[in-house]
């Protein structure tokens, strides 16, 4: 399977949901002026302590019991390194998480964006009363989605139910698609 940001976000975000977060806010900012491609997750779970935090890129540590490697962040750094880009982790214990990936835009190595409406499906399946907030910025102009909104005017029924995700994933989809022009977005790249 071809590696994808996409999947980095969805293993960072994992991470957030696995540290008892109750919002999460993911923000992809697309800019080829800049040559920017970056993406952050910002969580309000339970934080890591400085020791937890120096050893996150280290494919040997894990808090996970049972589990003898964590790799979730060790290949993010490493993509992030294949391109010269840089990945800043901060975080608080009681307060939260914030991970913060750039990339070059136009670095031949970088993992393409990939399939972001999955990604963000997927972390809500089972987790129905997630407060996820998803941010795109693509050249300068923004979309905006806040599952707080949505469940608003659901009236009841729960986000986290097959016939709400299938319209929210086409949702995304067309949002991001109009976001970038119509043409699919990535598209500066793939015509750079
Ligand atoms: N957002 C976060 N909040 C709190 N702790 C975190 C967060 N992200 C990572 N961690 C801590 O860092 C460790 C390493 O994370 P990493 O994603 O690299 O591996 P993992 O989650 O343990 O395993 P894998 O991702 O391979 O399933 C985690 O076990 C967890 O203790
Ligand atoms: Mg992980």
């Amino acid at each position: 399977m071809m590696e994808e940001l996409a999947h980095h976000i969805l293993d960072v975000a994992r991470n957030s949901l696995e540290a008892g977060a109750t919002r999460v806010e993911i923000t992809v900012e697309e800019d080829p002026a800049s040559d920017v491609m970056r993406f952050s997750v910002i969580d309000n779970g339970s934080g890591m302590p400085p020791h937890v935090l120096r050893q996150l890129t280290n494919p040997f540590f894990t808090t996970k019991t049972g589990k003898k490697v964590g790799l979730g962040l060790p290949f993010l750094q490493a993509a992030v390194e294949r391109c010269g880009g840089n990945l800043e982790i901060k975080s608080e214990v009681g307060r939260g998480t914030t991970v913060v990936a750039t990339f070059p835009y136009y670095c031949w190595d970088r993992p393409p964006l990939g399939d972001i409406p999955r990604t963000i499906v997927s972390l809500l399946v089972g987790n129905g009363h997630l407060d996820l907030r998803y941010r795109h910025i693509y050249n300068g102009h923004s979309y905006e989605l806040d599952t707080r909104e949505i469940r608003s005017r659901l009236k009841g029924i729960s986000l986290d139910t097959p016939e709400v995700l299938i319209w929210l994933r086409q949702y995304l989809t067309e949002s991001l698609s109009i976001l970038s022009g119509g043409g699919g977005y990535e598209i500066a790249r793939r015509a750079g």
